[in-house]
């Protein structure tokens, strides 16, 4: 005999009563309350201010930053001890203008104000040297684009960026990627021809035809811009590199108004004369020193996926991020998916992260989202399960990785949204004590992951590697805590009640309960 089928979904759209096949025998009933798998819940209306609570900058270059701000419009800001060569937009919560020229901690309190209520946070600049003092976080147009991306797709990606409402959590960085150059030997007119013009500079791809109108337009929304070039003659999709051109590139990049350059290996081994470490820090050490030295501050992403244990030397030469792994869009699924490889080959690289200096597993391939294998197909809905995706998040925040999605910025869902939008998250991950999460446990079927924060508090991730659920615990020995704690699910953002010696959940295949254990006095 056949079975009935009866599957509901209550999704925004409705309730949606399906009738698979018919029979008497056997009844499945299968809930499938897609509103309760949101975990994040929806942003007060009152102002909550969000983004890292310390921000680093060198003396006297441009400064620009947004705040981010979730609650109803218009909301009113205010910044209190804001130093005199900086101003605020009261209006859009931007802040620009010089870096003070004096190095030192200029501590300020940002407030938020409007019909409902007001928040305040601290904010502080930190003028020095050392720039990226927390994970840089934003979008990046690879997995979505590749080589057919054009100056409209990232300006879209930039409108975006602030109509979604990524930009109140923290998002600010709109990365261009490869193919933006003219490509060697191309009989594309588009791209090919001369690669460079009579000073040596860059010549652009068609697709890109006024690269300093497009930094303007990020920079007007008060986000930054960001793009990509190899230390190697070709990129790895084979457009032009900066080998021997590396200064007028980087002063290139500079002139155009860039915030953050992604620097890819790609073709530079063809010219290096062998793979000793010297070898393969050099042509990071060249751009290190050359960014270092401009007059504008540029973020430096060093992608070489982990060769020579870059996480040992990457701060040295300058980096603010380095890849550990190779690239993450490539990985397939055996029974774990890709991002829990990456993820575990990342995360027990913790004592070389730090303020400043950042592992990075590479990007959120989540919501519509493009196969590296066939660039050319649209991009498609991740095949990752909800559960899946709450435990990508949680991972990267815990390992304090760089927060940049990768898939279609015009396509983006609730879902994908709630996921990557969770105010006490992304604390987690940006967290001005700069700390890794540390692996606590880690076998076959879990894993522990266990992140100090500033406040004393830790964040803790238990991680179901298995295919079925499994009952995970953290027991307040094994984390090095003592006493009563209160233990607070960070994803609904709330308290779930204090426990003395451990916590215990239930947690679906492949699925992670994160959680922030508070010491209680007493
Ligand atoms: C490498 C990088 C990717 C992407 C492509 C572009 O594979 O690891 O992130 O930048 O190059 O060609």
């Amino acid at each position: 005999m056949r079975g009935i089928k009866i599957l509901l979904r209550m999704g925004r759209a409705g309730l949606l009563l399906a009738v698979a096949s018919s029979g008497l025998s056997f009844v499945n009933l299968a809930l499938h309350a897609q509103s309760s798998d949101l975990r994040t819940p929806e942003p007060p209306a009152t102002p909550h201010l969000n983004g890292p609570k310390i921000y680093g900058a060198r003396p006297g270059h441009p400064f620009l930053y947004r705040i981010p701000c979730t609650g109803v419009r218009p909301i009113s800001f205010a910044a209190v001890h804001l130093p005199a060569s900086l101003k605020l937009d009261s209006h859009t919560g931007v802040i620009s203008g010089a870096v003070p020229i004096a190095a030192g901690r200029y501590a300020i309190t940002l407030t938020a104000a409007n019909a409902r209520g007001r928040s305040a946070r601290s904010f502080t600049i930190v003028v020095g040297q050392q720039i990226g003092l927390t994970p840089q976080m934003g979008w990046n147009d690879w997995y979505s684009y590749y080589g057919h991306v054009t100056d409209q797709d990232i300006r879209d990606a930039a409108t975006a960026m602030i109509s979604s409402g990524m930009a109140d959590y923290g998002y600010q960085y709109v990365d261009i990627d490869d193919t933006w150059a003219r490509k060697p030997g191309s009989d594309d007119p588009s791209d090919g021809g001369a690669t460079r013009d009579a000073n040596g500079n860059f010549r652009t791809s068609a697709r890109f035809p006024d690269m300093s109108a497009l930094t303007a337009y990020i920079h007007s929304l008060g986000l930054k811009a960001g793009i990509y070039t190899s230390p190697g003659p070709l990129t790895c999709a084979k457009f032009e590199g900066s080998y021997q051109h590396e200064s007028v590139d980087a002063h290139q990049f500079a002139a155009w108004g860039f915030d953050l350059l992604k620097y890819d290996w790609c073709s530079y081994g063809k010219v290096t004369n062998g793979k000793s470490l010297e070898d393969l820090q050099m042509p990071y050490r060249k751009m290190g020193q050359i960014l270092a030295g401009l007059d504008r501050d540029i973020i430096f992403n060093l992608c070489q996926y982990g060769m020579g244990e870059v996480w040992k030397w990457g701060r040295e030469v300058g980096g603010n991020s380095w890849r550990t792994t190779g690239d993450l869009g490539m990985e397939r699924n055996t029974s774990l998916p890709g991002f829990y490889r990456i993820g575990l080959a990342n995360s027990v690289l913790s004592d070389y992260a730090g303020s400043g200096g950042w592992n990075d597993p590479d990007y959120i391939l989540i919501g519509q989202v493009g196969d590296p294998r066939s660039p050319d197909s649209p991009p498609h809905a991740t095949a990752l399960t909800h559960e899946e995706q709450y435990s990508y998040m949680s991972m990267w925040s815990l390992m304090a990785a760089p927060l940049i999605f990768s898939g279609e910025m015009t396509r983006l869902d609730t879902f994908t949204l709630n996921v990557l939008c969770n105010s006490e998250v992304i604390d987690i991950d940006q967290d001005s004590l700069g700390k890794q999460a540390k692996v606590v446990k880690k076998n076959d079927d879990e894993l522990i992951l266990e992140k100090p924060l500033e406040d004393g508090s830790v964040a803790v991730g238990l991680f179901n590697l298995a295919n079925e659920p499994r009952v995970l615990s953290a027991d307040w020995l094994g984390l090095g805590l003592k006493g009563r704690q209160m233990v607070r699910d960070v994803w609904r953002q709330q308290n779930i009640g204090s426990f003395e010696k451990s916590y215990t959940s239930t947690v679906s295949a492949h699925g992670a309960v994160l959680i922030r254990l508070i010491r209680r006095r007493g």
